[in-house]
């Protein structure tokens, strides 16, 4: 029997492109270079699936009006970027990679917490430009995190991951917004209230960590209003989509200093970071770091390959959002 025929749109791990070599009638990406939006509709003429990942955008302008695509593996959580009504209207399959990659995120969304309260990258770039006179009783005073008041948005699995870590490692309080009701089982296990609004949220938070998903419909959930909500004192952070900030808004706050400043792991024009960002000492950026351990990298392939293998089988994919 024919394989299907593969196209994988970036680098993977090697160990999953090799597997997915002798699973597929594949063509891998060596060059590891975007594909542009031509190759793509292009790509759904000659190819039985495609596995494209978060930074590949596919609007309905790019689907065949009778394409040969049957199935969109996606490798990654989110899929904002593909337009799944159009994916629908042709048959075309849509499916994710959740689970494998809360942990890693949530240490991420941690990581960018702990060095914003603690001013880890003032510390380290003072450090580095050899600006560093010695400790004195006053020297780079941070925040601490221990204890203090964490404000979870969007509690799936990564919110829960980052619940587990803030609530079991340092003591903290959780507070929650979720668009439904978080079973009582679930909020018990980390002693966490949940609040009906964001308005309920931002006030009594010390940090607020973004969980939700990205898209047309959280976009600036965080803006100017928000944003004075939250404490003069308090951070944000934000693993989940840069389009759920308004990048002009926070920089507004960082610059006058209506919060205490912020993480940030994603952005609304990735690559390109506003200069107003880049300059925010109060700010630690990074660069869409989230799910980027060889274990967890590994971990999406096999998931798609899971997907992928399930679906010309004729079973439904475990991972199937569309
Ligand atoms: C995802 O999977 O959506 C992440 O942003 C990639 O780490």
């Amino acid at each position: 029997m024919q394989k299907p025929k593969v196209l994988v749109t970036r680098r993977w791990p090697q160990a999953v492109e090799a597997q997915m070599a002798a699973n597929f009638d594949v063509d891998l990406n060596s060059a590891d270079t975007p594909l542009s939006q031509d190759d793509f509709r292009d790509a759904m003429t000659r190819y039985d699936a495609i596995l494209p990942t978060v930074t590949d955008k596919l609007p309905a302008a790019v689907f065949d009006s009778s394409p040969r695509t049957r199935i969109l593996a996606n490798y990654g959580v989110g899929f904002a970027h593909i337009d799944t009504e159009a994916a629908k209207v042709r048959g075309i399959a849509v499916t994710n990679t959740p689970d494998v990659l809360s942990e890693c995120t949530a240490d991420i969304a941690m990581t960018l917490l702990l060095m914003v309260a603690r001013r880890a990258g003032e510390g380290e770039r003072e450090l580095r430009e050899g600006r560093w006179t010695g400790w004195r009783p006053t020297h780079l005073i941070g925040t601490k995190v221990s204890g203090a008041t964490l404000g979870i948005i969007g509690f799936g699995r990564i919110g829960q991951a980052m619940a587990q870590r803030a609530h079991f490692g340092f003591g903290m309080r959780i507070i929650v917004h979720n668009r439904s009701p978080v079973p009582p089982e679930v909020l018990a296990r980390y002693n966490a209230t949940q609040v009906p609004t964001i308005e309920d949220l931002l006030p009594q938070a010390d940090f607020v960590s973004l969980h939700c998903p990205g898209g047309a419909a959280n976009r600036h959930l965080i803006n100017a209003r928000r944003l004075d909500l939250m404490k003069p004192s308090a951070f944000l952070i934000n693993t989940a989509r840069g389009e759920v900030v308004d990048e002009h808004a926070l920089s507004q706050s960082l610059w006058f200093g209506t919060i205490a400043g912020a993480g940030l792991d994603v952005f609304e024009r990735e690559p390109s970071v506003p200069d107003a960002l880049l300059n925010a000492d109060n700010l630690v950026l990074l660069p869409h770091l989230g799910s980027a351990t060889r274990e967890t990298r590994e971990a999406m392939g096999f998931r798609v390959l899971e997907n992928l293998t399930a679906f010309f089988d004729g079973r439904s994919p475990r991972d199937r959002v569309a």
